[in-house]
């Protein structure tokens, strides 16, 4: 099958890798080179550990030679499926469609991995709104099982029956969603990074309790303050916004020091302080 993955950020070449894993031919794109030189090192790494652990069969040379990294969108043509892993604003993301629709065939997925943003608003600007869907892959996405599959109002059946089968092939295990804020997973993840937050501010514990009763009293891998810093904190309070925005609830409203630290660019791990410095 022939796959062209739109965004070479994290969640964009760890899709790419796990397409290429199960032996798909992708073309992973961006319009950065640096991000596309950046995916291509890092998936390489990952298909080592994999490969050195025995969860993947074939070299890390022979699935990397399955992805084409490119800037020129055109190279994805006459793909089965798009999935589109830019960034989450819908500017961006229409004007990318606007491009999608072109290049497209009739019988085209086009999948967002979309976090937050209504997969019916996106199919608004694509010309096949029946061929669109939401594929939400989880960070990091060689490593997470879960596929959140979500249904616009003008999905048709058989692309979620489609979406579901590729889901499987990729060895991920699929669950569906109708289109509401958050979908099942960040409705439920936010309310709880939020409460860690406000469990902060209001003293009533250290970072690093907080996160350890998460971690030994629930079995969670991290603590959702650590899971907040891993995630970006930025992203955190992106979707905490849309959500707060969308259902009108003050449960879903992005804490001060959330506001705070990602004003200050304290964006997590990935600019070396968060919560926690890395
Ligand atoms: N590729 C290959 N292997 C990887 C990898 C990758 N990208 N990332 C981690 N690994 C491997 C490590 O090499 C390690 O292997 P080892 O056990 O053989 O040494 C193993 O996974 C575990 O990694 P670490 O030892 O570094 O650390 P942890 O044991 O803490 O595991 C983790 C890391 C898998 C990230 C784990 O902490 C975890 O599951 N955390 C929660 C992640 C999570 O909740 N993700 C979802 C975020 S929400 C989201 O993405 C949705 C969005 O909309 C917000």
């Amino acid at each position: 099958m022939k796959v062209t993955v739109i965004g070479a950020g994290t969640m964009g070449r760890g899709i790419a890798q796990v397409f290429a894993q199960a032996g798909n031919d992708v073309i992973l794109t961006d319009v950065y080179p640096k991000a596309l030189e950046n995916a291509a090192g890092e998936i390489l790494k990952s298909l080592g550990k994999l490969h050195s652990k025995g969860v993947i069969q074939d070299s890390p040379e022979t699935v990397q030679k399955r992805i084409i990294f490119t800037g020129d969108l055109s190279q994805g043509k006459n793909s089965e499926i798009y999935i589109e892993a830019v960034l989450e604003r819908f500017e961006v993301k229409s004007d990318l469609y606007k491009k999608l629709n072109d290049l497209a065939g009739d019988d085209s997925i086009i999948a967002s991995n979309t976090s937050s943003i209504s997969i019916n608003a996106l199919s608004s600007v694509i010309r096949k709104p029946e061929n669109f869907i939401g594929l939400h892959f989880f960070n990091p996405v060689p490593i997470m099982k879960l596929v959140e599959i979500i249904k616009g109002e003008r999905t048709d059946p058989n692309v979620v029956k489609k979406s579901l089968d590729i889901v499987k092939q990729l060895g991920k295990v699929p669950v569906t969603s109708n289109d509401f804020p958050g979908f099942i997973s960040n409705r439920i993840l936010m309310p709880l990074i939020r409460e860690a937050i406000l469990t902060l501010e209001e003293g009533v514990s250290t970072k690093e309790d907080i996160d350890q009763t998460l971690k030994l009293g629930m079995n969670h891998p991290m603590g959702p303050l650590e899971l907040a810093d891993f995630i970006g904190l930025d992203v955190v309070q992106d979707i905490m916004k849309v959500l707060y925005e969308e259902f009108g609830n003050s449960r879903f409203m992005p804490p001060i020091t959330l506001r705070n630290l990602v004003n200050a660019r304290k964006l997590g791990r990935k600019s070396g302080e968060g919560f926690y410095k890395y």
